[in-house]
């Protein structure tokens, strides 16, 4: 029965209490390596799970299709405020419901249908939305890609230079969703410039690193720059768009709405200005340097151990595990570490000659671990359960003594006190 006003979820809906319970456990009881993936606050949970929810606000603070709409008004500005400075960039619509809305947005904003763009290749790190046959990019824009240099497994500018000659996009996309190396935005926009494209920098995996100096910023060179606010950055799921041009502002902000939304999610773009401002502490530049040293360990502790990575180390948060090394596909390796309690994800891997249902690697990251709590000393400990689960992948019971292990480790750091 209808009741809305009594805040127990255990009795109005016990099957989706219970999955919530479930899942809760879940994300407490191992370890989550997956590298898109983070935990936010309670803060930041508590703003979007609040009857912010109830409130239509379609169009812009103080420019509304709606009446009402003076405190979420206040909490958009807030969130963009809060966005530009952490960024240091002049324009902000903090409107996306997602990555890819963002990424759809600027596109829109930016090129028409069926003209020419150059995106990183999926199988080498881009992502779907960078112009894969079966997502809106790849159907709707005419995309070419650029792919690592299958040697140093970087990204190699003689290559990108000359494949945007022959190209001729009208836009470059930079960004990756598994590159564990760090990217110059700078030199992509001199090539954007020489061959007449403008450039637009999807930099949702390292926005964290971006926000906290560890990595170099795309806002001076990007015209357009779109991010996710749940990874590295640790918000609410959502997206941002940013730029410096108040002309594309003006077009970006009208292909999110009316263009390609309805009216925003306030509660999330509440939760995100909560996020903005965590993310303006000087804890979250400590916890981001904790995020790359652990990251660089787990690395360091996995090649000891006689297990490949691709570039043979990262910059980043993010490791791609060749699964070759120890004889086995990413989907194996992917099962085998989830029987031992450890999340990840399948990757292709340059070169890959299996399918991505497959694949050849699998992606590791340290956001979610760092934020729990965990050290350079537990990377050395997760690379031994790592290389222990992939060298006994088919022994469930070696996996099962790793995984009791693996929750020993989670009971000591909770997420959630
Ligand atoms: C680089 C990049 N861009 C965009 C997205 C899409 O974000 P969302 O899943 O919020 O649509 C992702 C998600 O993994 C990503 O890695």
């Amino acid at each position: 029965m209808f009741s809305k006003d009594s805040n127990d979820l255990s009795k109005i809906d016990p099957e989706i209490f219970s999955i919530i319970q479930h899942e809760r456990a879940r994300q407490e009881d191992g370890l989550e390596l997956i590298a898109s993936e983070n935990y936010t606050s309670q803060a930041v949970m508590q703003a979007q799970g609040s009857i912010l929810t109830n409130k239509y606000a379609e169009g812009l603070p103080n420019k509304r299709y709606y009446g009402g709409c003076e405190f979420v008004d206040q909490g958009e500005i807030l969130a963009i405020e809060r966005v530009t400075k952490l960024f240091n960039a002049k324009f902000a619509n903090v409107q996306p419901h997602s990555g890819s809305q963002a990424n759809m947005g600027a596109y829109f904003a930016m090129i028409e249908h069926g003209d020419k763009v150059l995106g990183m290749n999926l199988a080498e790190g881009g992502h779907l939305t960078h112009g894969s046959p079966v997502n809106f990019s790849g159907k709707l824009f005419h995309f070419s890609s650029y792919g690592l240099n299958l040697e140093t497994e970087r990204l190699d500018f003689n290559i990108i230079r000359e494949t945007a000659k022959s190209v001729k996009p009208k836009l470059i996309v930079a960004g990756a969703s598994a590159y564990a190396r760090e990217i110059d935005f700078k030199t992509f926009r001199e090539i954007a410039d020489e061959v007449g494209a403008k450039l637009m920098v999807d930099m949702a995996h390292i926005a964290g690193l971006v926000a906290t100096g560890l990595h170099n910023s795309p806002i001076p060179y990007a015209h357009v720059t779109t991010s996710t606010t749940h990874k590295t950055l640790r918000g609410p799921r959502g997206g941002i768009i940013l730029t410096e041009d108040e002309e594309l502002f003006k077009k970006l902000n009208s292909n999110i709405f009316p263009g390609i939304q309805g009216g925003p999610l306030e509660h999330v773009i509440a939760a995100k200005a909560v996020a903005f401002k965590e993310a303006l502490l000087p804890d979250f530049t400590t916890y981001q340097k904790q995020v790359v040293a652990n990251s660089k360990k787990l690395a360091e502790a996995l090649m000891s151990k006689g297990i490949a990575l691709v570039s043979s180390g990262t910059d980043n948060h993010l490791v791609l595990v060749k699964t070759d090394s120890v004889g086995l596909s990413g989907k194996e390796a992917e099962k085998a570490l989830e029987h031992a309690g450890i999340t990840c994800n399948k990757n292709m891997v340059p070169g890959d000659k299996r399918s991505p249902f497959i694949t050849s690697g699998v992606r590791l990251g340290t956001p979610a671990i760092t934020t729990r709590g965990l050290k350079e000393e537990h990377m050395v400990q997760l690379a031994d359960w790592i290389h222990s689960a992939l060298t006994n992948s088919t022994n469930e019971d070696h996996l099962k003594k790793i995984k009791m292990q693996v929750l020993e480790l989670c009971k000591a750091f909770p997420v959630y006190k």
